[in-house]
């Protein structure tokens, strides 16, 4: 099988690299694979995968409020392109998407087949991102996850452990609740949905929920610093984009198929073991 992986040098790509083996896997990323060249599709086709795993996209989700266009061109028409690689060869295609499609104004775990009403440019990009793959003809799977953190790239555990090793309090957001996901799991799970060859649309994130504020206490805790964390509301914390409050994603889908992953504190306790401070992180 040759697995064709847009974004094979970002947190999750990476992390998918080492899932499949390098010998399955075909990368692609920046600079010399960019999404917005018309050219994109064709690039594909000449390398005849069985399955495309699309991970790559604008992630920058305060940026893509300054940057609308580029944000729909990366992760809408990017995405398009690429549906239409995976329709002309025939390829399997799986999309990365997110809980940010989703407005917040539910309490209890949005499922499948709740309407995505995304309240940030972020969002709505990458909801016309499933537009384009559901619409497609392909034989394709839509994967939404959230809170995503791993060895490789920026992302909040690494924002937290930086913080805490040069300040006494940090202040994080306590009203907005989701599902931190440790990318090997994400990747680990991906790889048992290509197996079982299954299409539209599936939740995949570790399981749990908790806010910001609480993952931040969870990281402090696990990684023993001994700063304070002081709960703040998101108006506090003046973003540029909208969050949605509430972003839970419901796994019973996935629980449905024995692919159930492990609590989120379970996760963040094994990643707390392969990250190490000072040097693993502190040169990103
Ligand atoms: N991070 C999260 O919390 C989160 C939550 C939910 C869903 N997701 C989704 O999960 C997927 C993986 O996220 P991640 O955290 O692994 O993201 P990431 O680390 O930012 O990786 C994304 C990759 O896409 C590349 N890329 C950006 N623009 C591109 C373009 N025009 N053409 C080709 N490649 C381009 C990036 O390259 P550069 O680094 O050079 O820009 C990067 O290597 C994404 O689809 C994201 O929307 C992420």
């Amino acid at each position: 099988m040759r697995v064709l992986l847009t974004g094979a040098n970002g947190q999750l790509g990476s992390a998918l690299c080492e899932v499949f083996g390098y010998e399955t896997v075909i990368p692609k990323d920046l600079p010399d694979f960019d999404l917005t060249r018309p050219t994109v599709a064709e690039e594909i086709i000449g390398s005849a995968p069985d399955v495309i795993i699309h991970a790559a996209a604008y992630t920058d989700v305060d940026g893509a409020e300054r940057e609308p266009a580029l944000a729909l061109a990366v992760n809408a028409e990017g995405t398009e392109r690429i549906a239409r690689a995976a329709v002309r060869i025939g390829a399997r295609l799986i999309y990365i998407s997110t809980d940010y499609v989703f407005d917040g104004k539910q309490r209890t775990p949005y499922r499948e087949d709740d309407s995505p009403h995304p309240i940030n440019r972020y969002g709505f990009s990458k909801w016309k991102g499933e537009q384009a793959v559901l619409t497609s003809g392909a034989r394709a799977l839509v994967v939404r996850t959230a809170w995503l953190y791993g060895s490789l790239g920026k992302n909040f555990v690494k924002s937290i452990m930086r913080a805490a090793q040069s300040e006494p309090v940090l202040k994080v957001v306590n009203d907005q609740s989701g599902c931190p996901t440790y990318a090997e799991d994400l990747a680990a799970s991906i790889a048992s949905l290509v197996r079982k060859d299954v299409e539209g649309v599936i939740h995949v994130t570790n399981r749990g929920q908790c806010t910001w504020y609480e993952f931040a206490q969870a990281i402090v805790r696990e990684m023993g610093f001994c700063c304070s964390v002081l709960p703040i509301t998101t108006e506090q914390a003046g973003r540029l984009a909208k969050r949605p409050p509430y972003s839970v994603l419901s796994p019973d889908r996935l629980v449905s198929w024995g692919l159930g992953l492990p609590e989120w504190n379970q996760a963040l306790a094994r990643f707390s073991k392969v990250v190490r401070m000072p040097l693993s992180i502190s040169q990103e």
